[in-house]
């Protein structure tokens, strides 16, 4: 038995969707939070699976939870305890590798079996790791088990080989309360380090350059509790825009902050797609006119985030033309291709491109979110595509969209679920 999304394609949608708050800000968030002596409140967590996930990873740690209101949470860390990370839980999300920085950096040791998340190709995390060792921690690997520890952690320059999100993010947490300055070169730039930084000097921390290549924290002695309201999901924001260009009369997408999408936006103005960019929304209007192909290449931010190169590519499955999608983040991240290809897309994978030739009428049929943008594309296929389309391994999209189905049924679209 198995609980699955039914979409019947072909009905046009229209009004307004509010973004939540920000899944992959979230999840750092969370365990940044245990750095604190105090307790911390966030604002805009949206209500995920991971959520739960890492809300059973703190209590595991002796962490008080409190979910106040909907999407409100404190975090109270006064009993914490550093115990062994090795519930089945750690392996459910990538995320758990927060605490490895968070633990090492408040204790001075972790011990964490290795994290799970989505299967988009190699995932290595050597970059956290070489970035511990830097801070003057040592790593054991016992079967799995990842045992990190240091007498004292102490500042220092680290160049990251890749800029990646992940080991800023596990860097910055375990620099916090390290003697003297870290730098990390070659940062990450995407705004949820800028969000988990703030949450850090909201804390009490002293972290500069958050949103530059070049970020540079000086330890302190302590962090207090705090307040922090989460930046939107620029994610979830580019799957409904994307799916306001596929399916909708006209859509007002609200809670946005333009300027993380605009490599979206620039792409869908690119292909023709009829758009009022406002403060803090974007109105999408349906237009008769035939969508342009376009290529896209994936990148860190500012470039375009390799998130929405799956849900763009339903789209880009009824521009007239070839268009290319071609992955510099994640080389294999293209099994959504398989999947539209069942419903009727002429969909050719070149590793690291896919080549998208359209247009071509999408139908229903039963097919597979192997991850969770997997998941977010055949959404947006499947409410274009004729007749029923039938979604299994739904809990990959449970992991990172807030109520998909009720905010798709309050724009019109005919989706529910079904235990098959
Ligand atoms: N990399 C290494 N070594 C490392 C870490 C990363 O070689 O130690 C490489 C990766 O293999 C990849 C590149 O660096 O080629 C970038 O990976 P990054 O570390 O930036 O990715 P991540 O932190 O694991 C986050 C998001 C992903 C998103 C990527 C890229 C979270 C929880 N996950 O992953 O989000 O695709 O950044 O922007 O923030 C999603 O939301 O569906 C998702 C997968």
């Amino acid at each position: 038995m198995e609980e699955v999304i039914k979409i019947e394609g072909g009905r046009k949608l229209s009004g307004t969707v509010r973004i939540s708050g920000s899944k992959n800000a979230t999840v750092a968030l969370i365990p940044a939070a245990i750095l604190s002596n105090g307790p911390v409140t966030i604002v805009g967590v949206p209500t995920i699976s991971d959520v739960k996930a890492l809300a059973a990873l703190l209590e595991e740690l002796g962490v008080r939870v409190i979910f106040k209101a909907q999407d409100h949470i404190i975090i109270d860390p006064k009993h914490m305890e550093n115990r062994p990370m090795v519930s089945e839980t750690v392996g459910k999300l990538r995320a758990s590798y927060y605490f490895m920085g968070a633990l090492l950096g408040k204790y001075k040791k972790v011990e964490m079996k290795m994290p799970g998340g989505c299967y988009l190709g190699p995932r290595p995390i050597d970059l956290h790791l070489k970035g511990f060792e830097a801070l003057g921690a040592k790593v054991y690997n016992d079967r799995g088990i990842m045992r990190i520890e240091a007498e004292e952690l102490i500042g220092t320059k680290i160049f990251l080989d890749v800029a990646s999100v992940g080991a800023t993010i596990n860097i910055m947490m375990a620099a916090v309360y390290a003697k003297g300055r870290t730098v990390i070169e070659n940062a990450a730039k995407e705004p949820e380090i800028i969000d988990v930084a703030t949450l850090l000097n909201r804390m009490g921390a002293r972290v500069r350059g958050m949103g530059t290549n070049v970020i540079t924290i000086d330890g302190v002695d302590d962090l207090g509790g705090c307040f922090h309201e989460i930046i939107p999901d620029r994610i979830e924001a580019a799957t409904y825009i994307t799916l306001a260009a596929a399916a909708a009369e006209e859509m007002t997408i609200e809670n946005i902050i333009p300027t993380h999408l605009e490599a979206l936006l620039s792409k869908l103005q690119e292909m023709g797609v009829d758009m009022d960019v406002n403060v803090d929304s974007v109105t999408i209007r349906h237009t008769d006119k035939a969508l342009t192909p376009v290529e896209v290449t994936t990148g860190p931010y500012p470039g375009f985030a390799t998130d929405i190169q799956q849900p763009l590519t339903a789209l880009l499955t009824q521009a007239h033309g070839q268009s290319i999608v071609t992955e510099t983040i994640y080389p294999e991240r293209f099994k959504h291709c398989r999947e539209l290809n069942k419903m009727g897309a002429n969909t050719d994978v070149r590793i690291p491109s896919s080549l998208i030739n359209g247009p071509t009428p999408l139908y229903g049929t039963v097919v597979e979110a192997t991850d969770l943008r997997c998941g977010a594309c055949l959404v947006v296929a499947g409410l274009m595509a004729e007749g029923i389309t039938e979604i299994h391994n739904i809990y990959h999209i449970d992991r990172g969209y807030e109520n998909l189905d009720g905010k798709l049924k309050a724009l019109g679209a005919n989706i529910w679920r079904e235990t098959v």
